[in-house]
């Protein structure tokens, strides 16, 4: 039996490990302290920690989580392709800009679709966030293009051959609820997230990663960025976009994502500054829950299930988390003292809805020592008793998704910190 066991073990067709669901077998860990420096120098004023060590919290994220991003900036082109001023039953501007990354037609490009709120009487503040079944798929307007590049495959989602057809419109309405937003008097830019990088491990030939290699370079370095980072960095690319709206105000664009598409918002926030706001919805591991706990998804689960979605030298870290210099708190903290929004799923254990919580609670202190009020909740909140505060928090009842309950969360937190 056993010999069986470990032949099917070799074979990878058993999982070696059943994820641990149980809060008592979370082990003993220790956290590294975001406001002490590598050298052990105490962070004792808001200076110190931004010109040290919020520089060396990206570095050490850079060089062992996501990898690093390009700096290079691209000469991007903007190419308006279609527009409707009575969109949404005449009350938002449904717009769609092709991004180009080179003077290539053939890409790679990034398609935004935009929804403007009619009623505004200056720039509206706006959400930016990447999809899963691209821009058609977030609502039922048959004017909206369908993506032709590669698809991850889901026949309930009208995906054939890896390819959005015409059944993918609308499929996944309910996780945008694009009236709602705009009538709350927010712009919505969403992009497809296959447009940057096709989720899928393919040595980084296809996507954005070409775009920077090297002479003689066919793929990214163990220090360079992997799928989430292309995704973060289009993110950042979309702002790019968003600053030329004149629609839009620049300074109030909140970056929203769900699941691995929270990971990449995150880490968009993480390091683009212009951001005003991060919303992460279940992103779990690798997104807001501390890797330390090892409850639900571990580093080496994702690394073995996703392996082109963090840097090669994120993999030294299978089974070895307490030798990360870092953990998921501090993700947080770099993205202080912005507002940030943690959202769990009750029911979404695989992205350990404490792991997310415990995250926001230590980042508090940063939050803190620059001055807001961090995180208002020493303890996990009941479920849906959303913690208003710089760091917002919330769990809602239910699985892994993104509910009218969450969306409502979000606008509000926007409200009160973007108004
Ligand atoms: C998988 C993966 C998670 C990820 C999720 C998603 O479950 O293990 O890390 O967040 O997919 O993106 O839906």
């Amino acid at each position: 039996m056993r010999s069986v066991v470990l032949v099917l073990l070799a074979l990878g067709l058993v999982q070696s490990r059943a994820p641990n669901y149980d809060e008592s077998r979370v082990p003993d860990y220790e956290l590294p302290d975001p406001l002490v420096l590598m050298d052990g120098t105490p962070v004792e004023d808001a200076a110190t920690w931004r010109s040290r060590r919020r520089p060396e919290i990206l570095e050490l994220f850079e060089e062992h989580v996501y990898g690093r991003t390009p700096s290079r900036r691209l000469e991007a082109r903007y190419v308006e392709t279609s527009s409707d001023e009575s969109a949404l039953q005449g009350t938002a501007t449904r717009k769609e800009v092709t991004v180009f990354f080179t003077e290539r037609d053939d890409g790679p490009f990034m398609n935004v679709l935009v929804y403007i709120p009619n009623a505004r009487s200056g720039p509206v503040p706006a959400f930016v966030g990447l999809n899963f079944y691209g821009n058609a798929s977030i609502h039922p307007d048959p004017n909206i293009t369908l993506p032709t590049g590669w698809m991850r495959a889901g026949d309930e989602f009208g995906v054939v051959g890896n390819r959005a057809t015409e059944a993918t419109r609308g499929v996944r309405a309910h996780r945008w609820p694009v009236e709602r937003i705009v009538e709350r008097g927010y712009a919505l830019a969403p992009i497809y997230y296959g447009d940057l990088d096709p989720d899928f491990d393919d040595g980084f030939a296809n996507g954005v990663h070409p775009l920077f290699y090297e002479e003689g370079q066919s793929r990214p370095a163990a220090d360079e960025w992997g799928s989430v980072g292309a995704w973060a960095w289009g993110l950042s690319r979309a702002l790019d976009y968003l600053e030329s709206a004149p629609e839009i105000d620049p300074e109030r664009v909140a970056v929203m994502g769900h699941s691995r598409l929270g990971k990449a918002a995150l880490w968009a926030g993480a390091q683009d500054e212009r951001f005003a706001l991060v919303v992460s919805n279940e992103s779990g591991c690798g997104g807001a829950a501390l890797s330390r706990r090892r409850y639900g998804e571990t580093i080496e689960d994702i690394n073995n299930g996703f392996p082109h979605w963090f840097c090669t030298n994120f993999k030294r870290y299978n089974g070895h988390e307490d030798r990360l210099p870092v953990d998921q708190h501090m993700l947080v903290a770099l993205i202080a003292p912005r507002p940030v929004y943690i959202a769990s799923a009750q029911e979404d254990r695989w992205a350990d809805p404490h792991g997310e919580f415990l995250s926001a609670r230590h980042a508090s202190a940063v939050y803190e020592l620059l001055g807001t009020d961090g995180l208002a909740a020493a303890e996990m909140p009941a479920v849906e008793k959303p913690v208003s505060s710089t760091i917002g928090y919330h769990m809602r009842r239910g699985g892994h998704d993104v509910t009218a309950y969450d969306w409502e969360r979000f606008l509000d937190f926007a409200d009160r910190h973007l108004r």
